[in-house]
């Protein structure tokens, strides 16, 4: 079984690590995974790009070369067809390596073999060579569609930044086709990271300018996920039609709330179908009130007076 490497932005690598684990267990249960700081290895039938282009804090991956041998046999139509190459080296070890050297010595032998160009700039094929303390390997890359960022026409200062939509939803193991329902909606920050990842969605909020918001916001993209102006309690007619819930709770501070935080959310438990994949982000403290018994459960530190749970069932 092919294996592949990401490396993860060490900004915040607990979430990283899970969340490319999430998406490559969303495909293959049978997925192996191995950690050395922030490369992440993982042995799967699903290609490398099909994990990288959904992940939020991929910085580079690749499929690992196993032995040279293969790289020339089973992937002979990948450098014959490869006119520009750009050789790397990632050192995650301790150790200093003479980079300049290593990289003319790839350059050289690659090129002449695919009777390609040296180009760093957008290369058809690029060639890594990934060293850390334990172990070194060869891994490559050819070029992958950019993933295009959903616009945000309308914004607020109480919207979620993307990147945590889009791990939450990629945490809570959704994949392509499923629905997603954000009860708490705002925005759309959910429904337009859902929507591009090819995954449906359907918000809920009480506010009527916030759906509003969010509408425009779905249509300068072309999207068309629903959105129904109600209280949250709604996700109850629609339970059946949904695979998942990933909401960012009101934290009655900037945004608007129908009650006090602390009764919304005692009512929002009552009603939490326990049955589907679930992503809750909430002001760190209230989680002890949420018993959704999550299998995980991680801390965001924002500011002083703001630290925020979130909690993956
Ligand atoms: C923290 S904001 C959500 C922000 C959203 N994640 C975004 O990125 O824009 C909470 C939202 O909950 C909505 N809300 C408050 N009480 C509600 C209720 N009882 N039912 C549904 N929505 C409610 C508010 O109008 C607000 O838009």
């Amino acid at each position: 079984m092919p294996q592949s490497f990401f490396i993860l932005s060490k900004e915040n690598l607990e979430l990283a690590t899970d969340e490319v684990i999430a998406i490559a267990k969303s495909y293959d249960k049978y997925a192996k995974f191995d950690s050395y700081s922030n490369l992440l290895l993982i042995q799967s039938k699903t290609p490398w790009y099909k994990i990288a282009q959904r992940a939020t804090f991929v910085k580079t991956a690749g499929q690992i070369i196993e032995k040279m041998s293969n790289l020339f046999l089973q992937n002979s139509s990948v450098l014959k067809n490869s006119k520009t190459i750009a050789c790397k080296i990632i050192n995650l070890s301790s150790k200093k390596i003479n980079t300049t050297e290593i990289v003319r010595v790839m350059g050289n032998m690659f090129t002449k073999f695919c009777q390609a160009k040296v180009s760093l700039d957008d290369p058809d094929l690029t060639i890594y060579l990934v060293c850390t303390n334990f172990l070194s390997f060869l891994g490559f890359s050819t070029r992958v569609k950019k993933v295009s960022r959903p616009k945000k026409i309308v914004k607020c200062p109480v919207e979620l930044d993307w990147k945590l939509s889009r791990v939450m939803i990629n945490l809570a193991g959704l994949k392509e086709n499923d629905v997603v329902c954000d009860p708490f909606c705002g925005t759309g920050t959910t429904l337009l990271e859902a929507e591009s990842m090819g995954v449906h969605a359907i918000g809920i909020d009480f506010d009527k300018k916030m759906c509003e918001i969010t509408k425009k916001n779905l249509a300068a993209n072309g999207f068309n996920s629903q959105v129904i102006n109600a209280n949250f309690s709604s996700i109850l007619k629609i339970k059946d039609k949904i695979d998942g819930i990933v909401t960012d709770l009101p934290y009655g501070m900037a945004s608007k709330s129908s009650e006090s935080p602390d009764k919304l959310i005692q009512k929002f438990v009552r009603i939490i179908p326990r049955d589907k994949k679930i992503a809750i982000m909430c002001k760190k403290g209230f989680e002890n009130k949420i018993k959704l018994k999550p299998t995980k459960k991680y801390e965001l530190y924002r500011h002083k007076s703001l630290s925020r749970t979130i909690m993956v069932k």
